[in-house]
């Protein structure tokens, strides 16, 4: 029998309650002895619930409790499931989780004390949701060297885009369809404003480039600058506007680049057709080339799903070492997203003449008092000095 404390009772945390619940037999055979859950720490008591006596308010029961090995932290955030990861770590618990902030943000440190402390940091469902992705990375695609990783990291942003184009839903109605289904975040402002996928691009890109790469070095923007008739302008153009996170391996010296942004990608693109709620996440690999990762981004079971998947191989690794770490990062590792090159969707106010004046002769499709176009390829700092002094209204990075 192995005892495990699932912190926070959430939709994460409730989730993996239930998928232990459920499928007890399975995982138990899986995990080769039973797995109980001996604790919930929740913030309020559960009158009436089956997991009524489960329940406690006192992290320190099950902090001093050497029958518990494995703490499963559904908090979120980066303020006491940051404490409680460590003082778990320090106390020789495995600690498994969902929280992309804080692997992100502490993720080598943490990866680090578990070293120490001879226990396991594991956190598959952090990135992707119910999809494999961590573990394929880091063992089943270990002989390539990874030189991009890019693609649809957040399923709230995604399936708001997807409810906007095929159901034509205004971004409210949509946003609240995602809350009301489980995907977003607390506040969802990490969804539209694209902080979870810089969150989960950095954990990528660590596991991937094996340096830690800090949200703050990673330029972000989110889906609130895309309007429906960006939208529109982009099924003319043969495109899907897509949220995406993207990291990339310069070969040349080493360095890396991560950044987050809507794009106009083409729709012969694998990304292109991934919708809804699903996340895809292409990892090039220099032996492998293109593989594709989809599935279910975000929401209660899947995310439980890979949460309880990550129990089951701590219990299989009691006393021994998973392989899930990294170096620190470093502003010297880094180099600047805005020199990357490539087509631009442009929506401007202002005439054809001017922009043919910039920009030569291209084509533009006309709209009510706006026309777009597309630009050469050129870095973002090119095209800024080009778009000085015209109206704009959108500008997004084209990928084919
Ligand atoms: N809010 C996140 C999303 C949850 O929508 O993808 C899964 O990380």
């Amino acid at each position: 029998m192995l005892d495990v404390a699932i912190l926070g009772l959430g939709t994460v945390g409730s989730g993996v309650l239930e998928v232990i619940e459920k499928n007890s037999d399975a995982i138990s055979q899986s995990a080769a002895q039973e797995i109980r859950v001996k604790y919930i720490l929740a913030r309020r008591d559960y009158p009436g619930a089956p997991f009524e006596k489960l329940v406690t308010k006192d992290f320190s029961v099950i902090e001093n409790d050497p029958d518990v090995r494995i703490v499963v932290e559904t908090i979120g955030g980066v303020d006491a499931a940051y404490e409680y990861t460590k003082r778990s770590l320090m106390k020789g618990k495995s600690v498994v989780t969902a929280n992309k902030e804080l692997v992100a943000t502490h993720g080598y440190e943490l990866t680090q004390l578990a070293k120490k402390n001879n226990v396991n940091y594991l956190f598959e469902a952090s990135v992707g949701g119910g999809i494999p992705i961590i573990r394929p990375i880091t063992q089943c695609l270990a002989a390539n060297k990874i030189k991009e990783i890019y693609g649809i990291l957040n399923g709230t942003t995604n399936f708001i885009l997807t409810e906007m184009i095929k159901k034509n839903l205004s971004f409210e109605t949509a946003l609240k369809r995602a809350q009301e289904r489980g995907y977003a975040e607390a506040n969802p402002e990490a969804d539209i404003k694209g902080y979870d996928v810089c969150r989960k691009i950095c954990i990528l890109a660590a596991l991937s480039f094996g340096r830690h790469v800090y949200p703050r070095q990673v330029k972000t923007e989110g889906i609130e600058s895309v309007t429906l008739a960006d939208i529109a302008y982009a099924e003319k153009l043969g495109c899907r506007v897509k949220l995406l996170g993207r990291a990339i391996h310069r070969e040349e010296d080493g360095k890396i680049t991560a950044y987050v942004a809507p794009h106009l990608v083409d729709e012969d693109n694998l990304v292109a057709s991934v919708e809804g709620v699903m996340n895809g996440i292409i990892v090039r690999g220099n032996a492998i080339g293109d593989v594709m990762f989809y599935g279910a981004g975000a929401g209660k079971l899947p995310t439980a799903s890979a949460v309880v998947a990550d129990v089951i191989d701590a219990a299989k690794h009691i006393g021994a070492r998973k392989w899930l770490s990294w170096e620190d990062g470093s502003d010297e590792i880094i180099y600047d997203s805005d020199l990357l090159e490539n087509a631009w969707y442009v929506r401007t106010a202002s005439p054809k003449e001017e922009i043919e004046k910039r920009f030569g002769d291209v084509e533009t499709i006309e709209g009510d008092g706006e026309r777009v176009f597309i630009t050469p390829v050129m870095n973002r700092y090119a095209l800024d000095e080009k778009l000085a002094g015209l109206n704009i209204r959108a500008a997004f990075r084209i990928l084919r």
